[in-house]
């Protein structure tokens, strides 16, 4: 399990670039070494320059360093890794934002692969468990099921979700319940069905959730909402299928 880090500090106003030094955790699995950091400098960079680009220049010094990354967007959530501190994706941060060195941490509570890269194969079960599709006795329309605009809406906010796994990785519960906990992504995923007026497995959805531990190990902390790069808001997801499950139950 990687070191982790307290998650609220460090955004103050960053470098004017040029010149700056990255500390980025190490592991390698069949190395004799145990986890360590390493230190990194780069020069010519530029306050606007995104931290998954300096990340690419460290990489053409040290091919050896591992993480993840594909659309370099904001969309496909496989860059998310511990930023001084913060759970965020490299590629949507900017340099001018952080302080230096820039710590670079594998995601918390999550175990590591290698280097920056941490197993997510937990994460996906748990994803897989809330049966993230639709379910309906009516068999397939041969255009579309309808949907009111104001059905429609109760989706915003739960559909976004690109499964990065920094709200998760953010929360204590989840930390010390990985097995049990479904945690926040996967919860705000449940949510996304159990709201949607076309899913017709609401009970049996909230029936499964109504576990000590799968829903209700949620303490309202909120880290989850203080990191998600998409400004979703878990906390209140799961606020959601608790209202649900009380209105069921009376
Ligand atoms: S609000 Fe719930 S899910 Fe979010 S960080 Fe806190 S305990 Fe975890
Ligand atoms: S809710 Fe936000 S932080 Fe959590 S997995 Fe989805 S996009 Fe990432
Ligand atoms: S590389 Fe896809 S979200 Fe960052």
């Amino acid at each position: 399990m990687a070191d982790w880090q307290p998650l609220r500090f460090m955004q103050a106003p960053g470098p004017k670039a040029g010149r700056m030094r990255f500390s980025v955790y190490r592991f390698d699995p069949e190395g004799d070494a145990g986890p360590g950091t390493q230190e990194y400098v780069l020069d010519d960079l530029t306050p606007d320059m995104m931290l998954l680009d300096a990340l690419l220049r460290i990489k053409e010094q040290d091919e050896t360093l591992g993480f993840r990354r594909s659309c370099g967007e904001g969309v496909c959530g496989s860059d998310a890794m511990n930023i001084n501190g913060r759970n965020g994706l490299a590629c949507i941060t900017r340099l001018g934002e952080l302080v230096e060195p820039v710590k670079l941490r594998p995601l918390p509570g999550i175990p590591v692969i290698r280097d920056l890269i941490v197993d997510m194969d937990n994460f996906y079960r748990q994803y897989r468990e809330v049966e993230p599709w639709l379910q309906a006795r009516e068999a397939q329309p041969e255009v579309e099921r309808f949907q009111l605009p104001e059905e429609r809406e109760r989706l915003d906010g739960l559909y976004e979700c690109i499964l990065c796994g920094c709200c998760s990785a953010a929360c204590p519960s989840y930390w010390w319940n990985p097995d049990r906990f479904l945690g926040p992504a996967a919860l705000l995923q449940a949510a996304r069905f159990i709201e949607d007026s076309r899913d017709e497995a609401c009970d049996k959805r909230l029936d499964q959730l109504d576990d000590a531990y799968k829903l209700f190990r949620c303490h309202s902390i909120m880290n989850c909402v203080d990191v998600c790069p998409k400004g979703l808001n878990p906390t209140e997801a799961i606020e959601r299928i608790r209202k649900r499950m009380l209105r069921n139950s009376t």
